[in-house]
This record gives structure tokens, C-alpha cells and sequence, in this order.
């Protein structure tokens, strides 16, 4: 059986719950990662009752030991991992280059960038006992400069600036580097953005439905052993960097 682990799954309506629960349809045992530990409960409980295989681990991206816990679980469950989709993100200011604080910048960095790098770190041993293994690192047309419509150089839909697409640029660059280094073991890694995705629970007419969304996060986890590497996608189609 593949396992994948999802960070930042703990939420009921947000897009890395979804993710697990299309790829537990697909047969993959599910990890829910979460730094708070009532939401892995649920969401595990939540998986099983749909008759998936699941596990827990309490997982902050911004705490090294928690990291390290969470790899010596998932050693329990499985001596491999199939699948990491890098999923957790917080968003950060949406302020101009003056006003924003650099606590807020550090804070989103710390998350969403450094915390994404040093979970790979730590699953990189389980993703290379893999015959393959694919990572998706969760990112944003906000952290392409091209993207026509989110991009930073097209307006970033109307925000000044936006730390979190910067550490979403930030990120794409890393997962090119990533699928560089990790291709020796089989392993692809790809950027994903799911586009704009109503995540808030409630009916708000804004954002696409979560499922669509998730679609584009399990193509990149699904891929064939001779699929794409080190690309930025929506939708399974190519996104401009
Ligand atoms: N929604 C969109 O329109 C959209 C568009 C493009 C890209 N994305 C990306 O999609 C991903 C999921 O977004 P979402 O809309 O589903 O938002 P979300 O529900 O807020 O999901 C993000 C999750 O990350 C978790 N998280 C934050 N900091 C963490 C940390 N230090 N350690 C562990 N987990 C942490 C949050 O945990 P808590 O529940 O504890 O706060 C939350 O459950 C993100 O990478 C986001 O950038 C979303």
C-alpha cells in the first residue's frame, strides 16, 4: 500500500483535508499532519469512517522536534513514504513594502518556506525508501511572476505587496533545486498551484469548490514514474514561473 502524508491537513474545509481524502479514495494509507492535535484526532476519525486506512501526527512546521516526532511515527505505519505534499502555509501580511512588519515576513518565511524545507529534510530518507516518490510543494500563481492574473508582476490581484507571495516565489525556486538533487532517487517533485479555492467552509461565491482544487494537488502525486519534474502547475497544465 503507498502512504502520503499531508501537512497542514487538520482543517475540515481546507484544501490539504480534501487532498487526503481524494487520495485515500485512491487506495493510498493517509497521514494527517497537523499542529493541532484535536483536529488529527477528528480528521483520522473523519478518514476511517470513509473506510480509509489513516494515521496521525502532530506536526509544526516551525518546530524542528515536532518535525523529528512525527518522522519516527510514520517509521511505525510505514518504512517508506510515497507521497509528501507540502501543504501548510499561513498567509501573512498583505501590506506595502514600508508599511508591512518584518516579524510578520519572518513568521511567514519561517512557515512556509524554511518549515516546508526542513520537512523535506526529515521525510527524505522514508521518500528515498520508495521505489518512487513524489513530493507536491502547495503553492501560488502569486509566486510567479508571469501568472496573468495573480502574479506579482500582474498586479498580485490588486495587493501591494504580499509576503505570502513571496515566500510562494520562494518556493518555486526551492522545488526546482529539490527535484535537481532528488531525481537520483526517483523522486519528483513538482509545484502545484490549485487556483483561487473557496476554503472558508461557507458558501461565499468566491473560489473555486475545494475538490477542484485538490484535483490539481493529486495529479502531482499521482504521476506516472515517467512523469514531469521541478514544473509549477495548475490543473495538471504548465504555469508560466
Ligand atoms: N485557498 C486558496 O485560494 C489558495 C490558493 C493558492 C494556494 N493555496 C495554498 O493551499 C494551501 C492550503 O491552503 P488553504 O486555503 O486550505 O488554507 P488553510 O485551510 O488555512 O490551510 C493551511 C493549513 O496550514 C496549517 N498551518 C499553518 N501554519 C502551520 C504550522 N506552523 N505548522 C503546521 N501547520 C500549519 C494551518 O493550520 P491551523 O488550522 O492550525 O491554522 C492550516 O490548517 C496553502 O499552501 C495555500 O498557500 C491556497
Amino acid at each position: 500500500m503507498k502512504t502520503a502524508l499531508i501537512t497542514g491537513s487538520g482543517r475540515q474545509a481546507g484544501l490539504g483535508f480534501e487532498v487526503a481524502k481524494q487520495l485515500g479514495a485512491q487506495g493510498y494509507q493517509i497521514i494527517i499532519a497537523a499542529r493541532q492535535s484535536a483536529q488529527v484526532t477528528e480528521r483520522v476519525a473523519e478518514l476511517k469512517d470513509l473506510g480509509f486506512q489513516a494515521h496521525g501526527v502532530v506536526l509544526d512546521l516551525t518546530d524542528e522536534n515536532s518535525i523529528s516526532q512525527a518522522v519516527n511515527a510514520v517509521q511505525q505505519w510505514d518504512s517508506k513514504l510515497d507521497v509528501l505534499v507540502n501543504n501548510a502555509a499561513v498567509f501573512g501580511d498583505f501590506t506595502s513594502v514600508l508599511e508591512t512588519d518584518i516579524k510578520n515576513v519572518e513568521a511567514a518565511f519561517n512557515t512556509n518556506f524554511l518549515g516546508t524545507w526542513q520537512v523535506t529534510q526529515k521525510f527524505y530518507a522514508l521518500l528515498a525508501n520508495a521505489d518512487t516518490a513524489r513530493i507536491v510543494n502547495v503553492s501560488s500563481g502569486a509566486g510567479s511572476f508571469a501568472d496573468p492574473v495573480y502574479g506579482i508582476l500582474n498586479g498580485s490581484m490588486g495587493m501591494p505587496v504580499s509576503t505570502y507571495a513571496l515566500t510562494k516565489l520562494a518556493i518555486n525556486g526551492l522545488t526546482v533545486k529539490m527535484a535537481k538533487e532528488f531525481s537520483q532517487d526517483n523522486v519528483l517533485v513538482n509545484a502545484v498551484c490549485p487556483d483561487v479555492v473557496n476554503t472558508s467552509g461557507n458558501d461565499t461565491g468566491f473560489g473555486r469548490p475545494v475538490g477542484e482544487g485538490a484535483k490539481s494537488v493529486v495529479w502531482a502525486a499521482t504521476l506516472p514514474d515517467d512523469g514531469p519534474t521541478g514544473g509549477f502547475y495548475r490543473d495538471g497544465q504548465p504555469l508560466p514561473w
